[in-house]
């Protein structure tokens, strides 16, 4: 990992320790999280190191320690919680168990005047986590602020290099907590905010290029924002010597295969061939209705059909694996379920993988930076803005089997909602809104007759990264104006109703 001109967070195990980097990243700065134990050498090539918050207390046996000592960096460093304690001490104060353990709110007082402090009130509310505190100063340090417990809460080792903080800056219950970590870069580190927005795509070419030499690459893309964006960056490095592949599934939006063909090719001029295998895919769904089931079906489907693509003239597979997919896929948390096989998450089998070297140009990026990068690479805003689709489409917002009548429905009525929610400038507020249909009828008159239709389930959510989600409080005008068209337009349907379950209990996909 190139660390130059970022930020590195030595990784202590502390359940916020991502955050740190993903605070920092939304400030524009380049920030690497990385494993404690990292050599000197490599560390000392970054413009300043934060020390993460740990689990452990320094003094137990096999607690994590720096493989170096911390003044033989000599850029900034920033401690923070097990950080701070790890600095004090080792810089020669005195940390010990405090009576009282510190979790939750507190509010600090500023004692001193400091560039990390600076532009801040001189009273703030914090997020302390802590049984250990700082019991005394090292000699020549500065105690820039207290808590109202009386605890060292910031101390000043060296000003304009040395700081450690007992509260977690990162956590978003601390008041001007993304503010300090900004000081700390900006101010401190002279790091500038221009990552993401300036220096990624031409050091992504760069890298690329290098990586691929004149070998051949291929891409599955779906129209989605990650893998059309991981398409064009190294289309920009590699030329025509980039192959995409379209697998239409027969289990996408309304009219999404053909626009995202006319984009991928038209607009973005990307070498793609299209694939229709809808009439595969719904006769191999035939008679499945558990959802598990459902999703290995699609994703196995997918797998063999990419395959027969495959020929010995590719060397690299590309992929648009994003940063949180590869915190999910790479640190499970031991013994937790499995909630859904999220197919491409993981990515596509090994059997491919195993032929090709696998190019992920976006494996260090958020959702939100892929937004920006994608924008700056000409993605049109169709893209850019729609909302996430799962990989297995229509099958997971299908309950029990996939029929072709059940897909019209699920279908017609998600677009029905769709328009309704972007004539109603709602579309862009939420993380993902669509309908979804079941085997449960319900009786219903349509003029003087009876009719025995399906019930139809409007969904919308707000998320910032889909692991938990809310239900959006819709306006009744627009959810009935969505209800009357769906009864009068969609022939089979003689109920609609509005899901109010946020994620958790929920998932957001029903099956
Ligand atoms: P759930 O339903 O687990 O979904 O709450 C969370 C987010 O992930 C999307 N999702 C998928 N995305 N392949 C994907 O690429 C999948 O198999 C898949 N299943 C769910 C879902 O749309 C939501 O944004």
């Amino acid at each position: 990992m190139d660390l130059q001109n970022s930020i590195a967070v030595l990784n202590f195990g502390g359940q916020y320790a991502h955050l740190i980097r993903r605070r920092l990243r939304e400030a524009g700065i380049k920030c690497e999280l990385i494993p404690y134990n990292t050599p000197l050498d490599e560390v000392k090539r970054a413009k300043g190191v934060i020390l993460s918050g740990g689990p452990a207390s320094i003094y137990e046996k096999d607690s994590l320690k720096p493989s170096f000592r911390i003044e033989e960096l000599n850029i900034p460093v920033l401690g923070i919680c097990y950080g701070h304690q790890l600095m004090a001490s080792e810089l020669g104060g005195k940390v010990e168990g405090s009576k009282e353990r510190e979790y939750g709110k507190a509010r600090v007082r500023i004692l001193a005047e400091s560039q990390l402090f600076e532009g801040i009130p001189q009273s703030f509310s914090v997020w302390l986590s802590h049984s250990d505190a700082v019991s005394s100063l090292p000699k020549g340090s500065t105690l820039l602020c207290k808590s109202e417990f009386e605890d060292k809460a910031a101390i000043c080792y060296k000003p304009e290099r040395l700081y450690s903080l007992q509260f977690h800056p990162e956590v978003s219950h601390t008041e001007y907590g993304n503010k300090i970590l900004e000081n700390f870069a900006k101010r401190i580190c002279k790091c500038n905010g221009n990552y993401i927005a300036e220096d990624f795509v031409s050091s992504a070419i760069r890298d690329i290029r290098e990586k691929v030499g004149n070998a051949k690459a291929i891409c599955a893309v779906s129209g989605g924002l990650d893998s059309t964006t991981a398409a064009v960056l190294v289309k920009k490095a590699i030329g025509n010597r980039l192959k995409c592949v379209f697998v239409n599934h027969g289990l996408m939006r309304k009219n999404e295969p053909q626009e995202v063909m006319r984009i991928l090719k038209g607009k973005l001029q990307l070498d793609v061939d299209y694939v229709d295998a809808s009439d595969l895919f719904l006769r191999s769904l035939k008679g499945v209705s558990d959802p598990e089931k459902k999703r290995l079906v699609v994703g196995k489907l997918f797998a063999e059909i990419f395959e027969e693509y495959v020929s010995k003239e590719f060397e690299w597979l590309v992929q648009g694996t994003l940063y949180p997919d590869v915190i999910e896929s790479s640190m499970p948390v031991p013994g937790s379920p499995k909630i859904k096989s999220h197919h491409n998450v993981a990515g596509l089998p090994d059997s491919i993988k195993r032929r090709l070297k696998v190019l992920e140009p976006l494996r260090d990026l958020y959702k939100d930076e892929v937004r920006i990068i994608a924008k700056k690479l000409g993605i049109p805003d169709e893209i850019v803005s729609r909302h996430p689709f799962p990989g297995p489409g229509l099958s997971v917002r299908i309950i029990g089997e996939v029929t072709k009548e059940k897909l019209e429905i699920c279908r017609e009525a998600s677009w029905i909602f769709e328009d309704e929610l972007k004539k109603a400038k709602l579309y862009d507020k939420l993380w993902q809104a669509f309908a979804f249909v079941g085997d449960d009828k319900a009786v219903g008159v349509f003029g003087d007759k009876r009719k025995y239709g399906y019930i139809v389930t409007l969904k919308a959510v707000t998320s910032s990264d889909g692991m938990t989600a809310s239900y959006y409080p819709m306006p009744w005008k627009v959810l009935d104006r969505v209800s009357r068209r769906i009864t009068n337009l969609l022939d089979k349907v003689t109920a609609v109703s509005y899901s109010i379950s946020n994620k958790p209990p929920s998932t957001i996909e029903p099956q």
